[in-house]
């Protein structure tokens, strides 16, 4: 059996190959990465480490070569540039004799949704369906090391700021549905036309959060309900490209009208434990 993981030097890809290899070979282990001298640590492993572009349909199809199993991890773009790549990865998957793709989906894909991205995610769900390839969706929910970005400012400030109101979030860590993508991976049979919700043990809000960094650091922090003009001006100011403002921007507009509120047990059904809670993994990250 040979799995290949593409976006292996991204930060889930490197999360999934350290889980796999607690699992199987490292022989059995090929990775697709635009960079493959970032990837040296996993040759020094035994990986096999191959170059791959989703922008390039000849390269990922010789990339793919010999892989009975691929994991496609979505790539970030605007929507329509992202949906041809995540089709050209397909595509090449398809041509290259790959039997199975396994793909970091999102909670409930939808083509109108307030978070943008999702459209992507139904188009490509509904584009490995049709390629009649075997599948697996890992329909990741939100990963709660995003919410690690406003703790500087809130230990400065005492503010937490989101424009979130009282929305629940499904929240579960990033490491977490890396486990979950190298369980199926290891035993790819046993997941086949599957879909798989992961979200957090429970739908948590920010005035929650705000608390948990609170008590994880023991400095007062408490929660600001950002209006949504000022929340897209701080993105702004980042620097961070349009398609993206939009995105973090509708999940929000999204989140108060209960989008990303359902919690699942999926991942305990995939993994065997239940996934970190967001209070837990708030106090490890910021213990020190
Ligand atoms: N559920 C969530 O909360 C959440 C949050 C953020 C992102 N995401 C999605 O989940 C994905 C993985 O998350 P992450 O934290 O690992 O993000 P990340 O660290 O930014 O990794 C993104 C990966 O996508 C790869 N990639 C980008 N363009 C590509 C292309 N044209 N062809 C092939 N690979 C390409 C990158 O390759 P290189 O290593 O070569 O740069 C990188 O490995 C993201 O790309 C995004 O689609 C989900």
């Amino acid at each position: 059996m040979t799995v290949l993981i593409t976006g292996a030097t991204g930060q889930l890809g490197t999360l999934v190959v350290k889980h796999l290899l607690d699992r199987i070979q490292a022989s059995d282990i090929a990775v697709s990465v635009r960079t493959p001298q970032k990837a040296s640590d996993l040759s020094a492993k035994g990986i096999d480490v191959r170059k791959g572009d989703f922008n390039d349909l000849a390269l990922m199809t010789k990339t793919f070569a010999g892989i009975e199993t691929a994991l496609i991890i979505s790539a970030e773009d605007d929507n329509a540039t992202r949906i041809k790549q995540h089709r050209t990865a397909v595509d090449a998957a398809k041509a290259a004799g790959v039997k199975h793709i396994v793909y970091t989906s999102i909670i409930d894909p939808k083509a109108d949704a307030d978070f943008t991205y999702s459209a992507i995610h139904l188009d490509t769900e509904n584009y490995i369906k049709q390629s009649g390839l075997a599948y697996t969706f890992l329909r990741n929910s939100f990963y709660a090391d995003l919410l690690l970005a406003g703790v500087p400012h809130a230990l400065e400030t005492g503010d937490y700021g989101a424009p979130a109101g009282d929305a629940k979030i499904t929240y579960i860590p990033r490491n977490d549905l890396a486990e979950a993508a190298a369980v199926v991976l290891a035993n790819p049979n046993d997941h086949i036309n599957a879909t798989y919700n992961l979200t957090g043990t429970k739908g948590v809000t920010h005035s929650e959060i705000a608390g948990y960094i609170a008590d994880a650091t023991g400095k007062p922090v408490t929660f600001v309900d950002l209006p949504a003009e000022v929340h897209t001006g701080i993105l702004q100011s980042l620097g961070l490209p349009d398609h993206l403002i939009e995105a973090l921007s509708g999940l929000y507009v999204g989140a108060k009208k209960g989008d990303y509120e359902t919690v699942s047990n999926d991942f305990e059904k995939v993994v065997g434990r239940k996934p970190q809670s967001v209070e837990a993994f708030i106090k490890s990250a910021l213990a020190n």
